[in-house]
């Protein structure tokens, strides 16, 4: 048998204040997943419920205080070398023209062909004539994309992605995600998706994992969606069976979402 593309056993996350160590605050306690190769999965939860932490360990920016995250069946030590990451936050280098933003992590590696590469992602995500602008001279749809295209140009089998088009205005966002989805059903990759919105995670998913308010987050809900693909995340939303998921889901969503407003509030 393959091993999953990652799995995550057991991990756990305290994060210690540096001007008092002997405040600490364990965000996420004992979290289990798995994401096998070519599994699209969503990880949704309350803000501030410890989604990004879990993301961050995945991707060996952070270690986990307890528990361990494995790669291909191989325990990660330090960076994760076989995915790549899309954060929520703007990522490109202002000073680079779009194509120079896409081209730079080829060229970092000393691939020959970077540039022919980055033109065919430039292209592959609609921005074929755009590769001389810089980020502030494009839209911030058009920014996601550039991003979107620097995360695969370096063909990574696992790919991260934290609350990636949370900033985008819901036509634009609709068109990010079919691109998406047709990009990953060509592809196959692994796929570990972060969001706060569940009609995002339904439309996309072949899993849905809803996490519990935090401190001590971890998963209390997990679901299969057996949507048929293709989809278009706009149209699926009105599917019966998506309503039903929808609703299944919320149920176990809603009272966290509540425990984490109050949380907010509060703090
Ligand atoms: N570097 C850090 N130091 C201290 N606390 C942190 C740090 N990073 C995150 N946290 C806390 O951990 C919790 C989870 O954060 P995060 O994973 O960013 O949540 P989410 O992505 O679900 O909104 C939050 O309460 C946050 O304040
Ligand atoms: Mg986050």
């Amino acid at each position: 048998m393959t091993a999953p593309a990652l799995t995550l056993d057991g991990v756990s996350c305290t994060f210690v204040s540096r001007d008092d160590p002997s405040q600490r605050y364990t965000a996420v306690r004992h979290v289990s997943l798995k994401v096998g190769s070519g599994e699209f999965v969503s990880v949704v939860g309350p803000t501030g419920c410890g989604k990004s932490t879990l993301l961050n360990m995945s991707a060996g920016l952070l270690l986990p205080s307890t528990g361990e995250v494995h790669v291909f069946g191989q325990k990660l030590a330090g960076i994760n070398g076989r995915a790549g990451y899309m954060f929520q936050a703007e990522s490109l280098m202002p000073w680079r023209t779009a194509l120079e933003n896409v081209m730079a992590g080829l060229s970092f590696r000393g691939i020959a062909d970077a540039r022919q590469q980055a033109e065919d992602w430039l292209k592959r995500v609609g921005l074929g004539g755009f590769g001389d602008r810089y980020p502030h001279q494009l839209s911030g749809g058009m920014r996601k994309r550039v991003s979107l295209a620097q995360t695969l140009v370096l063909d990574p089998d696992i790919i991260l992605m934290d609350e990636p088009f949370s900033a985008l205005d819901i036509q634009t966002r609709q068109l990010m995600e079919n691109e998406v989805l047709d990009i990953w059903n060509a592809k196959k990759k692994a796929v570990l998706f972060i969001t706060h919105d569940l009609d995002e995670a339904i439309a996309m998913s072949d899993r849905v994992v809803v996490l519990s308010a935090g401190p001590a987050s971890h998963p209390i809900g997990e679901f299969h969606i057996d949507l048929e693909r293709p989809r278009d995340v706009a149209e699926v939303r009105t599917a019966p069976r998506f309503v039903d998921l929808h609703k299944a889901i919320w149920d176990v969503l809603r009272e966290e979402v509540l425990k984490g407003y109050k949380q907010q509030l509060a703090a």
